[in-house]
C-alpha cells in the first residue's frame, strides 16, 4: 500500500492576462502549498476504484483521482487497476486546489507503482488534461506560474517566513464563472516572483492583486467580510484564493494567525491555521 499527502495551496497575486482562443485564460500567478492537505493511499486492484471519507464526493469517473488514474493507464498501456482511499480534509470549490492535488498525487503514486518510463517523461502533459493547476502539483514546490497555469517557474529557494490563517465561508464558486466575470484590463502585471520574494508585506498590500476578488466580492459580501475581519484580527496581507471562496490572511504574530482562525471557527466557517517554520 501506498501512501501520499496532497497539499493544498494558495495564489500570491493572480491576474488575468488574456481570454484564448481556446476558451482558458492565460493569467500570472504564484502557487504556494500550504500543510491543509488531503491523504491518500493506493493498493493493488482488478480494477480502478476509490472510496472516500466526504460521502457528498462523487467516487465515480468523475473524480480527478479516477480520471488521472485511468488517463494513466490508457496512455501507459498498464492492465492493472487501482483502489484508492481518499482521506478528504481539504474544502471543495475554495479555491485551495485539492481536487487537483489529489489528482497529482495519484499520477505520482501509479506512475512510480506501475514502474512507467514513458508515463514519467509524459505526466506533465497528462496532469493538464486533468486541470490547469495539476501539473502544479506533481511537484508541489513554490512556483511561479504563466499559461493556463502549467508554465512554471519553480521558486525552490523561497522561503515563506509567516504564520497563514485560512478561511472558507460556506460558498461554492464555480471556477469557469469566476473566469468569465473578470474583466481582462490589459495591464501588464507586476514582477510577481520578485515582489514575493520581498516578503514585505506593505509591498503585497500595495502590488498582490487577485483579479477574482472584484467579481467575487461583488456577488458574496460575506467573503469581502472575511478578508477584512482578517486584517482586522492583524494580518499584514489578505486575499482570495484563486477564484475562492477561501480568503487566506498573512500574520507576523503566530498567536494572531490562531485567534483570528478560532474566531472564524466561531461562525462555523472551515479554518486553517500554520505557524511560521522556524529558520
Ligand atoms: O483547468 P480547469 O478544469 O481547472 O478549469 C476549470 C475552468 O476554469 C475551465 O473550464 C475554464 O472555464 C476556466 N479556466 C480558464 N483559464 C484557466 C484555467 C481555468 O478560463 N487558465
Amino acid at each position: 500500500m501506498l501512501f501520499e499527502s496532497a497539499p493544498a495551496k494558495i495564489n500570491l497575486g493572480l491576474h488575468i492576462i488574456r481570454r484564448r482562443a481556446d476558451g482558458y485564460h492565460d493569467l500570472s500567478t504564484v502557487f504556494h502549498p500550504i500543510g491543509w492537505a488531503d491523504r491518500i493511499t493506493v493498493s493493488p486492484a482488478g480494477n480502478i476504484s476509490m472510496t472516500c471519507t466526504d460521502a457528498t464526493l462523487s467516487c465515480g469517473k468523475d473524480n480527478l483521482v479516477i480520471r488521472a488514474a485511468r488517463l494513466l493507464q490508457k496512455v501507459a498501456g498498464i492492465d492493472q487497476g487501482a483502489l484508492f482511499h481518499l482521506e478528504k480534509k481539504i474544502p471543495r470549490g475554495a479555491g485551495l486546489g485539492g481536487g487537483s492535488s489529489d489528482a497529482a498525487a495519484a499520477l505520482r503514486m501509479l506512475s512510480n507503482h506501475w514502474k512507467s518510463d514513458d508515463a514519467t517523461i509524459a505526466l506533465k502533459s497528462l496532469a493538464l488534461k486533468i486541470g490547469s493547476d495539476v501539473p502544479f502539483f506533481l511537484h508541489g514546490q513554490t512556483a511561479y506560474a504563466e499559461g493556463r497555469g502549467e508554465r512554471l517557474t519553480p521558486m525552490a529557494d523561497y522561503a515563506f517566513p509567516f504564520s497563514l490563517a485560512v478561511v472558507v465561508p460556506p460558498v461554492h464558486i464555480s471556477t469557469a464563472w469566476a473566469f468569465q466575470q473578470v474583466i481582462v484590463s490589459g495591464m501588464n502585471p507586476p514582477n510577481l516572483i520578485e515582489v514575493v520574494r520581498s516578503n514585505d508585506l506593505d509591498r503585497w498590500r500595495c502590488e498582490l492583486v487577485n483579479d477574482f476578488e472584484k467579481p467575487v466580492f461583488s456577488q458574496w459580501p460575506i467573503i469581502q467580510e472575511v478578508k477584512s475581519s482578517l486584517l482586522r484580527s492583524g494580518a499584514g496581507f489578505a486575499s482570495l484564493t484563486g477564484s475562492g471562496a477561501g480568503v487566506y490572511g498573512i500574520f507576523e504574530s503566530k498567536e494572531d494567525a490562531v485567534v483570528a482562525a478560532e474566531e472564524a471557527a466561531a461562525k462555523g466557517y472551515a479554518t486553517w491555521h500554520q505557524a511560521a517554520i522556524d529558520t
